[in-house]
């Protein structure tokens, strides 16, 4: 097993860190654009291995891609990060050739890689990404979904008093401040629903604080999070090559799935060797479903951008 995460700035280190730490492979290749970065993070995190416990050799890069030949996942996480007051969505124009070009690079050393894009916009890069590969649906994975449940599960625990872990929450929709969806209706502790456990102001406040839950840490931080995004990362690797089958909310292409066609957006979806194997219908109400053609239309418009840029 051998994977690549490109981009060795702080949310592609993390994922790499993450990977190593749970032994997913045993080469593991960090490529970055600037001179060093990649080969210099490679070597700090190989000194962890003794004090871990992992057999993970990391190599590091710069921009040399025969380095990643013989890729089984390569997790995508170049591109410009967002900074405080900046949307998501703004990133576009930087980073939809950035992410066209480390796709090409990929799969013209691997091209029986997964591709795992974290790259904002994440929802349009994931479709750039399919769109100029030309790879089969199921090889194109968009991690945003695993990130914005695990911050819902993160703000119920802190309204519930409860362990994280106990939760099943899901959030669906693009990611983006403004199109993401936590689905409160079916989110859970231990089996119960949560509407049980919580007034509906306060779980409006739950989704609400979710929603932005990117944007307050940027505000903080001075730049965008890579902790939680490093390790949903690192979790939707694992699935896949260990065959996990584990059901995540991820940015997949839909062909009428959900109501939606010529989109890559984030649904349930069971994650397996074969990237994503199969949507699973959760079975929207109205309202549910029209909050998530809504955020459709805002994500179908940022990809319309993708045509106006020079790519
Ligand atoms: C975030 C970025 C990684 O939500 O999209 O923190």
């Amino acid at each position: 097993m051998k994977i690549t995460v490109v981009g060795a700035g702080a949310v592609g280190a993390t994922v790499a860190d993450n990977i190593a730490r749970k032994q997913l492979c045993h080469e593991l290749v960090l490529v970055d654009i600037k001179e060093g970065i990649a080969e210099g993070k490679a070597m700090d995190m190989n000194q962890t291995a003794s004090l871990l416990g992992f057999d993970t050799r990391i190599t590091g890069s710069t921009n040399d891609y025969t380095k990643t030949a013989g890729t089984d996942v390569a997790v995508i996480t170049s591109g410009i990060p967002r900074k405080p007051g900046m949307t998501r969505e703004e990133l576009i124009g930087t980073n939809a050739s950035i992410v066209k070009d480390v796709t090409e690079n990929i799969l013209k050393h691997s091209p029986n890689a997964i591709i795992v894009v974290i790259s904002n916009p994440m929802d349009t890069m994931t479709y750039l990404a399919l769109k100029s590969s030309g790879l089969p649906k199921n090889r194109i994975i968009g991690m945003g979904g695993i990130l914005d449940s695990a911050r819902f599960k993160y703000y119920l625990s802190q309204s519930l008093y409860c362990s994280p872990s106990d939760l099943h929450a899901v959030v669906v929709g693009g990611h983006g401040d403004t199109t993401m969806i936590p689905l409160t209706r079916l989110a859970t502790l231990n089996g119960n629903p949560v509407s049980n456990l919580l007034s509906a102001e306060a779980l409006d406040k739950v989704a609400a604080d979710t929603m932005v839950g990117g944007a307050t840490l940027t505000k903080l931080i001075g730049t965008s999070a890579w902790y939680a995004p490093g390790a949903a990362g690192a979790a939707l690797v694992e699935s896949i090559v260990r065959d996990q089958k584990k059901v995540f909310p991820c940015c997949v292409s839909l062909n009428d799935e959900y109501g939606q066609n010529d989109i890559c957006l984030g649904v349930p979806v069971v994650i397996g060797k074969g990237g994503w194997e199969q949507i699973v219908d959760y079975k929207l109400t109205t309202s549910e479903q029209e909050a998530f053609n809504k955020s459709a239309e805002a994500v179908r418009s940022m990809n319309s951008v993708l045509a106006t840029l020079s790519l």
